[in-house]
């Protein structure tokens, strides 16, 4: 068992019957008498506290080392845990050498840590953080679940940039130019699949054909953007959860679904969630309890959020862009949207056409698209979803108003000629839910091991 298996279902019929726990020392205290160690495993934020009323049991003990314990678990008089562990024999697996080990104990920086990628989840911080990724999929699992969504996975390997942005990563074979003897298969010498290959950056189109069959699905899986913005929110990997269902009609169906499911993992029973947001600040701390009450977070459409920017700017010139319809919302008007004008969560609706891609349905002006992107305070974007263009016709305008040829979307434009339905769907960030949450200031410390432009260790 592990140890918090151990400390939360231990009640054998002889309380003195030896256990064995395996983990990694964390710390050791000597005393004259007695000494202590901290060992974990990393199934708990607490660990277990081990004690040695032998001394000599604890010599070999240092900071990192692996080791097997036996001995038994009893009350613990001490403060900081109901039980301890009483030592009987111990067993050192792997030594670690004190004076190299880079993960001691002071305060380590977060950019010391990023510099030793390999070793930062031994630190409690980084495995708490890695819990709550854990057990915040699992939470998103279960609503998906329970609304009969079907999970399902699409390529990563793909053809088309979905997102039109010009940031996919090109996959390359090194044998790319060498000339393809008589038996080899017969593609391409250039390229592996016989055309260009990218690295995903969203599954949505994928989806979207699966979604015609299932109706409703989802998926979480890695992309890639190459991306050079150097921010707290961008990772050239990261994950994203997305989903896509058939006959939804109204952006504000995507909005609830969203919503609720948010609300859902901000309200999940996590210790570790409890431990690494307790240093973030009462308002902050505030704002999250807000967002995941009762009350409906606010909606607003983007030309009502540009005339509220609009008028803050004429009063207090405290955006460095101007905001104006028809551009893009920059980082300082997302935040501010969110932190002051809702003061919480909100979903930014019916954007210009132009300012987003190809696939979301053009609304009744002509102008503006039935779309959102959910802002929310001390992050920005971390959702963003529309309904999807189901009208074969003006699918095929909007390809050719942003200069994607129809030949490389044939397929996608298949999924609207053979019983297509009006459907929508959005994309979640999971390093900026696992950020906003938990109060981490970096999606780089949001991920076991980040990438980004520059920087791949590992
Ligand atoms: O807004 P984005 O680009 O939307 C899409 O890709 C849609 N195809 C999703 C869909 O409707 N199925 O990305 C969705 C979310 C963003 O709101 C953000 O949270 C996250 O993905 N994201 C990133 N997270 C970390 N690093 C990056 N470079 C990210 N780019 C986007
Ligand atoms: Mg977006």
């Amino acid at each position: 068992p592990s140890i918090r298996q151990l400390l939360s279902t231990h009640t054998p019929s002889d309380p003195t019957a030896p256990v064995r726990v395996n983990g990694w020392v964390r710390s050791v205290r000597r005393q004259k008498r007695v000494a202590f160690a901290h060992i974990t495993d990393g199934s708990s934020h607490q660990g277990l506290q081990a004690v040695f009323t032998n001394v000599d049991l604890a010599k070999g003990l240092t900071n990192g080392a692996s080791v097997s314990l036996s001995g038994t678990l009893l009350e613990s008089p001490g403060a900081g845990q109901d039980k301890e562990l009483v030592v009987q024999a111990v067993d050192v697996i792997g030594e670690c050498e004190p004076l190299e080990y880079p993960i001691q104990k002071q305060t380590l920086t977060t950019e010391y840590l990023r510099d030793h990628c390999h070793l930062r989840a031994r630190t409690s911080s980084v495995a708490a953080m890695l819990r709550l990724r854990d057990n915040t999929m699992r939470t998103l699992h279960e609503y998906f679940q329970a609304q009969d969504f079907c999970y399902t996975n699409t390529p990563i390997l793909t053809s088309n940039d979905c997102e039109g942005a010009g940031e996919t990563f090109h996959v390359s074979h090194p044998d790319q130019t060498a000339s393809t003897s008589s038996n080899a298969v017969t593609t391409s010498p250039r390229e592996f699949f016989g055309r260009p290959a990218y690295l995903t950056v969203s599954s949505q189109l994928h989806l979207e054909a699966l979604a015609t069959s299932l109706a409703r699905v989802y998926t979480i899986s890695p992309c890639f953007r190459a991306e050079r913005s150097q921010t707290s929110r961008h990772l050239s990997e990261f994950w994203m959860l997305e989903a896509e269902w058939a006959f939804t009609h109204v952006v504000d169906d995507v909005c609830q679904f969203v919503e609720g499911m948010v609300k859902h993992a901000l309200r999940q029973d996590s210790n570790d969630l409890s431990v690494l947001s307790r240093d973030i600040g009462e308002h902050r701390q505030r704002s999250l309890e807000k967002a995941k009450g009762g009350d409906t977070w606010m909606r607003l459409t983007y030309t009502d959020a540009i005339s509220e920017l609009e008028k803050a700017q004429a009063t207090t010139r405290q955006f460095e862009f101007t905001p104006s319809w028809g551009k893009a919302l920059r980082s300082e008007h997302e935040r501010w949207i969110a932190e002051h004008l809702a003061d919480g969560p909100v979903f930014v609706t019916d954007y210009p056409a132009s300012l987003k891609p190809f696939y979301m349905r053009l609304n009744s002006d002509g102008k503006t698209v039935a779309c959102f992107d959910l802002l929310v305070p001390h992050l920005g974007e971390l959702v963003g979803g529309s309904l999807r263009e189901e009208r074969l016709g003006l699918l095929e305008e909007a390809l050719e108003k942003q200069q994607l040829s129809k030949a490389d979307y044939g397929w996608y434009l298949d999924i609207r000629k053979y019983g297509g339905a009006p459907h929508g769907g959005f994309g979640l960030g999971f390093e900026r839910l696992v950020s906003w949450m938990s109060g981490i200031d970096n999606v780089r410390e949001c991920i076991p091991m980040p990438r980004w432009a520059g920087r791949m260790l590992l």
